[in-house]
């Protein structure tokens, strides 16, 4: 519920500007009080009359209205709230809170805005093209990286015609959102590392082993750490998977590669979570040239990579950090990822029989056993998401423990 709570909502011009009158409904419905400030395109989808009625306030819409006290509207509108929610947030208004732009009423709520003190959520919405603009997601990582938590649009028919990314989420989603920006975050201050995707190890300029990861399952834990209030680093293989907003990612290509940004990094960490399909061997040799196909059989000789996991279960001192693997086996799952979580020394193995259906490599589902020294407990089968809050629950409980 968000009972007492202030929400202000910014709403921009374009077609999805009137979900943003059903947000504020059902905002007020879950007991917020809510303000609304608009641009100048909104204002043509949308007036601001509609949104006066349904707020009983005045709604702002522009940065210099007569009056001392309006003349400084915006400064206090986006300073007294309890989130500010941008929605639907233009490509344009995107662009200006990137680069700290403050033209006109909304741009200035941005740059007025405490972000870190005070959630600031932006809900983009536009054409698919528009989205995809590499300017935009430049945009994104820029407002991501600066504690704007960004919320991604869905995809999906758009006005416009076009079909892709680029819808606004519905309001009870963005309502959720809110919620859920003000919800308590056991992660807040703490440091997580996170190993996702698959490594790719050469053989010669065009040729590499690698395994079908897609780095969906670990992209997923990062989402939700980041959501529990904690400072996030990826370290991960080559993926096509989006970087969650408010990530910091390491892009590395070989095992070898991601030992050395692991090993960078471990000992500063609070927890590890590793799901990564790291290659346990590489050839021996990496050829210069593309190698010759022969008449006969062909001899490929692989020496082992570092295991990573095992390394900092190594070096780790008592229960710091937390420690959490996972293992892929095509069958008796619990079994071997028993035999991991003390060889590894590790305080939680992710199990899962990546023959099963539904589970393992590239699927949006995983069918995972936690296995911890306490037993093994069984998930039903579920979206990759849900598992990876199962995994920061994890997390939350045992760093507030201190075991
Ligand atoms: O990326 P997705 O498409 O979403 O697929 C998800 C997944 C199937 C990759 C994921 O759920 C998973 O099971 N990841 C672990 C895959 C694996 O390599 O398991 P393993 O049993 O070989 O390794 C055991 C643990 O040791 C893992 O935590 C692994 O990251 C780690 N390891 C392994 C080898 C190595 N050289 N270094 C390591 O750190």
């Amino acid at each position: 519920m968000l009972t007492g709570r202030k929400i202000h909502l910014c709403v921009c011009g374009g077609i999805a500007a009137y979900k943003a009158v059903e947000t504020v409904r059902l905002l007020q419905k879950a007991g917020a009080q809510v303000q609304v400030a608009m641009t100048a395109n909104a204002q043509a989808f949308v007036g601001p009359m509609t949104f006066q009625a349904l707020t009983h306030a005045p709604v702002l819409t522009r940065t210099l209205d007569p009056g001392e006290e309006m003349a400084i509207g915006h400064i206090a509108f986006a300073q007294s709230c309890d989130v500010l929610l941008f929605a639907p947030c233009t490509a344009n208004m995107l662009g200006k809170i990137a680069h700290g732009l403050g033209d006109d009423v909304v741009s200035t709520i941005a740059l007025a805005a405490p972000v870190g003190r005070t959630p600031v959520l932006i809900a983009p919405a536009m054409n698919t093209a528009m989205w995809e603009n590499p300017a935009t997601q430049a945009n994104l990582a820029l407002v991501s990286a600066r504690g704007y938590r960004v919320l991604l649009p869905d995809a999906g028919a758009l006005a416009c015609g076009a079909v892709g990314p680029g819808r606004l989420p519905e309001p009870e989603a963005l309502v959720a959102a809110v919620m859920e920006a003000l919800a308590p975050r056991p992660l807040t201050g703490r440091r997580v590392l996170i190993t996702a995707g698959p490594t790719r190890e050469p053989i010669d300029p065009a040729r590499f082993l690698s395994n079908a990861s897609t780095g969906k399952a670990g992209f997923a834990i990062a989402a939700a750490a980041v959501r529990a209030g904690a400072a996030v680093t990826l370290v991960h293989g080559p993926v096509t998977v989006p970087v969650p907003p408010g990530v910091e990612a390491v892009a590395v290509t070989t095992a070898r590669e991601m030992h050395r940004e692991v090993m960078a990094r471990w000992a500063v960490a609070d927890a590890i979570v590793m799901s990564a399909a790291v290659a346990d061997y590489r050839p021996a040799e990496v050829f210069d040239h593309k190698v010759k196909k022969l008449d006969g059989p062909m001899t490929l000789t692989l020496v082992r990579n570092p295991d990573i996991l095992a390394e900092v279960g190594a070096a780790r001192t008592g229960a710091h950090p937390v420690l959490v693997g996972f293992a892929a086996e095509t069958g008796h799952p619990v079994e071997y990822a028993r035999d991991k979580l003390v060889r590894k020394r590790c305080d939680l193995i992710v199990a899962n029989d990546v023959s099963a259906p539904g589970a393992g490599f590239g699927t949006d589902t995983n069918l995972v056993y936690l296995v911890t020294a306490e037993g093994a407990e069984p998930l039903p089968l579920q979206s990759k998401e849900a598992i990876g809050q199962r995994i920061v629950d994890f997390l939350a409980v045992r760093l507030a423990d201190g075991r």
